[in-house]
């Protein structure tokens, strides 16, 4: 590990475990989390896998004996049996969860003002250095989406993108979804209309992920990308209106799609919340909203909810544009960013 975070002091009373660090901060531990947790061969196979049972350690264990190794380890030997458990003080200050949210990774939510440093690479750096790799997938973890430059314009490039750092998951569209217009389209996709700020396929189960887009030919007027923060939004629609907010983080709606081939369908609130009450996703996607039938729950306050929902989500102060040039693509987390698009001329 490159930091070592130093413990200054450890106080062990009954239970517990009090750790002060070197920078002044504390660290409550419970012997019952560092019996479970202990990282020595008999209790942690190589894998990292747990072996030990965690409902078999007695409730009110406790340390026999503390003390701080000459390597600056925590070292306990266990009241019960006898066992000795070593732990790493970095292992511990990473896991420490005295606070609620201190080791957590958080997305960070970006409004309009993202539009001055959208989060890029050139496809030549993250294909050959892991680094760059590493920094391009964190931007897509922070903000929802990130864009690659100079991706070469193959049919199927986009593909050998994903291996890059996952493996593509198929659908009824196949492993690839070509965007372009068509005639007698199954899906407004292969149209040339303006598409409003969406997530895909919300009719499915599990719903599409990380999805990429390769831009291989560009029309000559419009064709603009829209992209929305989602979370963002629901978090400014929490702060507006916290009972509009609950009846779209509470009550479901049905997604469906259907063609001569496939018949799919999901349900989904349009927000939906972790056990935190934090927000983890975001569906929406006008144009395969199943017939609301949540009674006996309201029907018109849900609408208002979501027409106030939808136009926050339209709203300039939340939205970036971008035009994709041939060898242009981008990637979005389709549980969090809504993309949309201007109108376009066909081939
Ligand atoms: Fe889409």
């Amino acid at each position: 590990m490159i930091s070592f975070d130093r413990i200054d002091a450890l106080k062990h009373e009954g239970r517990t475990l009090l750790i002060e660090w070197a920078d002044g901060r504390h660290s409550l531990f419970h012997s019952i989390w560092l019996r479970d947790n202990c990282p020595c061969p008999e209790c942690r196979h190589a894998s990292g896998q747990r072996i030990i049972d965690s409902v078999s350690i007695p409730a009110d264990i406790s340390p026999a004996s503390v003390k701080l190794g000459d390597d600056g380890f925590v070292e306990i030997v266990w009241s019960n049996g006898g066992h000795a458990s070593r732990y790493d003080p970095n292992w511990l200050r990473a896991h420490d969860y005295s606070a609620d949210g201190r080791t957590r990774r958080r997305p960070k939510l970006w409004g309009a003002e993202m539009q001055r440093a959208l989060p890029e690479a050139r496809h030549a750096d993250v294909a050959a250095n892991d680094v760059a790799l590493r920094d391009w997938l964190s931007a897509i973890d922070d903000y929802g989406f990130a864009i690659l430059r100079g991706v070469p314009v193959e049919p199927g490039e986009v593909t050998r993108v994903v291996g890059l750092f996952g493996f593509v998951r198929e659908t009824n569209y196949g492993p690839l979804f070509d965007v372009k217009s068509v005639v007698n389209p199954n899906n407004l996709a292969y149209t040339g209309l303006a598409l409003g700020g969406h997530t895909d396929n919300p009719y499915r189960d599990p719903v599409p992920t990380v999805q990429l887009l390769h831009c291989l030919q560009s029309s000559a007027s419009g064709g603009e990308n829209t992209l929305v923060d989602g979370f963002r939004v629901a978090e400014a629609l929490r702060e507006k209106d916290r009972g509009k907010f609950d009846l779209l983080s509470r009550l479901p709606v049905r997604f469906h799609f259907q063609d001569k081939d496939a018949d799919l369908t999901a349900e989904a609130c349009l927000i939906t919340l972790n056990a935190r009450g934090e927000v983890i996703e975001v569906r929406f996607n006008s144009r395969s909203l199943a017939p609301p039938d949540f009674a006996p729950d309201p029907i018109e306050p849900y609408y208002n909810a979501m027409r106030t929902f939808v136009k926050m989500l339209e709203g300039a102060e939340f939205q970036v544009r971008f035009k994709l040039e041939p060898g242009d693509l981008f990637v979005v987390d389709n549980r969090r960013v809504l993309h949309g698009r201007t109108g376009f001329s066909g081939e």
